[in-house]
């Protein structure tokens, strides 16, 4: 799962712009919704309240008042009963999924990943020596019938079904979202065949219509925050990343975080607004895509006879780029499929890129 090239020079972020190209391939954060000086308030809070607490090695759980303070959030918001018993910080979901891996699997271990699937998740499991077992998905994410008969498959032959890592809520790729009886049922389906699902909800805040399903994790709460706390990792370097998490508690002491989120979210709409009706003016005939509730991502289908492979090169000629499907596929093709994240672009660059897009699937 090689990077693409890196410029010559030193990168500060990871992010690097292609001068001339609309690239729908980059499915980052906008810079211009980034809550600069809020942020910078919070940090100088952070160190005027909690002093030498803010750079000192953190508690490997994570700074309690961060805890105690989304325990309460996530009770109030998701109808669940956390106690900080259930919490722990990390620096992130690709961490959190590295140290998963790292902890609570055997070596040979099999994790079943409903595909197509977040194409980078897939690196993190492929560095554990773990046995990765693509399930095809549909429009609404996976189907737990098809997951029970895989574990049954697995079984059969004589490997170990651990694990089920999935991303319900707005999904990356597809920006499809799981149903609340699919979410009970694999809740279920994992209590019967003892496997842990890893739910990567990371898009979860970011609703831009209609309501959300509960959780898989509030049909089979499971806590092996001790586990983590005590793993190797954490007992040697503290908690991570712990200065930030002590500017975000903070950040949300200055009620920041609700404003901020409905910022983000109204521009995020628009943004997916802006992309789904120009997809509709400028496309030929035989596209078609999904509807994201929210999220970064939309999930295209290109014209019969049109595989993504052999249009990515004609759509940066014409200034535009995407990633095509067979990244997300775990071995299965999805060459007739084009991954489109609106979230880094403005409307306008959004309408100007669908508009190169059909050019290049005319060309
Ligand atoms: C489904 C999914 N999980 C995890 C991540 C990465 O999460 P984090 O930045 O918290 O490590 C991404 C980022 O694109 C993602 O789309």
């Amino acid at each position: 799962m090689a990077h693409p090239p890196l410029p010559s020079q030193l990168l500060t972020i990871e992010y690097y712009p292609r001068p001339g190209v609309i690239q729908f391939d980059w499915g980052h954060p906008a810079s211009a919704l980034l809550p600069l000086d809020a942020m910078g308030r919070a940090a100088a809070e952070a160190i005027g309240r909690h002093g030498d607490n803010t750079l000192l090695y953190g508690a490997a759980q994570g700074p309690g008042p961060l805890i105690e303070l989304l325990v309460r959030r996530l009770n109030a918001h998701e109808g669940l009963a956390l106690t900080p018993e259930h919490m722990l910080i990390t620096g992130g979901a690709s961490l959190a999924i590295d140290q998963i891996c790292t902890l609570l699997t055997r070596p040979g271990d099999a994790v079943l990943v409903p595909v197509p699937t977040y194409h980078l998740a897939v690196g993190i499991l492929r560095d554990h020596p773990l046995d990765l077992v693509p399930v095809a998905g549909d429009e609404k994410g996976v189907s737990v019938e098809a997951l029970a008969e895989a574990v049954v498959a697995l079984r059969a032959e004589g490997r170990r079904p651990r694990m089920v890592y999935v991303i319900p809520t707005f999904a990356n790729p597809t920006g499809a979202t799981m149903p609340t009886e699919r979410r009970q049922a694999l809740a279920d389906l994992a209590r019967r065949e003892n496997l842990l699902v890893v739910e990567d909800d990371v898009y979860r805040e970011l609703c831009y219509e209609g309501s959300l399903p509960p959780s898989i994790y509030s049909y089979a709460p499971d806590g092996p925050v001790l586990r983590f706390a005590n793993g190797g990792m954490l007992y040697s370097g503290g908690g991570v990343p712990h200065f930030a998490a002590m500017v975000v508690e903070t950040f949300f002491g200055l009620d920041a975080y609700d404003a901020h989120l409905a910022h983000v979210k109204a521009s995020y709409r628009a943004r997916r607004d802006a992309l789904l009706a120009a997809l509709a003016t400028h496309l030929p005939p035989g596209c078609a895509w999904s509807h994201p509730q929210g999220g970064y991502f939309l999930w295209l289908r290109l014209p019969p006879g049109i595989t993504a492979s052999a249009l990515l090169p004609v759509a940066e000629q014409h200034g535009v780029s995407f990633l095509p499907g067979n990244k997300f596929g775990l071995g299965h093709s999805f060459d007739e499929y084009a991954r489109l994240s609106f979230s880094m672009l403005e409307p306008d660059e959004l309408a100007e890129g669908a508009r190169r897009l059909g050019q290049a699937m005319r060309a």
